[in-house]
């Protein structure tokens, strides 16, 4: 069934349920993302490793890369979770990929004690690169 809108806690889940297909032999994380486009829809994603380390791919971009594809280019949150369903922070490369798509969006995680918490994107990568002046 299609989630549209969720909840952060929801959207949550749905990140640790994405995270459960996670390609991740080599290191063992298995990370799961939840991305909310501007119409409300729900693109997940998931960490894929490979043989060759550096082609490895983390789920926020895979979460973005897919809602690319599927046209949508405007998001408001995106919640990232291990597969047991604690947080982790996103990288700086999926920082900066996320940003070529806005600097206002939520990104919902878990701290150690298991509490939702959330940031914007432009407090997590602040002073960022950008070449379209938003
Ligand atoms: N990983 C993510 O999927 N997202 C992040 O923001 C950080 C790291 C993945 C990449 C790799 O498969 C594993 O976690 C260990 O770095």
């Amino acid at each position: 069934m299609q989630v549209t809108d969720p909840s952060d806690e929801e959207l949550l889940n749905l990140a640790a349920n994405a995270a459960k297909n996670s390609y991740s032999p080599y290191s063992g994380i298995r990370v799961g993302a939840a991305l909310v486009g501007e119409n409300g829809e729900v693109i997940l994603g998931t960490n894929v490793e490979n043989s060759s380390y550096g082609l490895s791919i983390c789920a926020e971009r895979v979460a973005v890369f897919t809602a690319v594809t599927k046209g949508i280019r405007k998001f408001k949150k995106i919640a990232i979770s291990l597969s047991d369903g604690s947080g982790i922070m996103p990288c700086g490369a999926c920082r900066q990929v996320l940003r070529e798509f806005g600097r206002d969006i939520l990104v919902i995680t878990r701290d150690k004690t298991g509490k939702t918490t959330t940031f914007y994107l432009d407090d997590l990568l602040p002073h960022s690169f950008t070449l379209k002046g938003e």
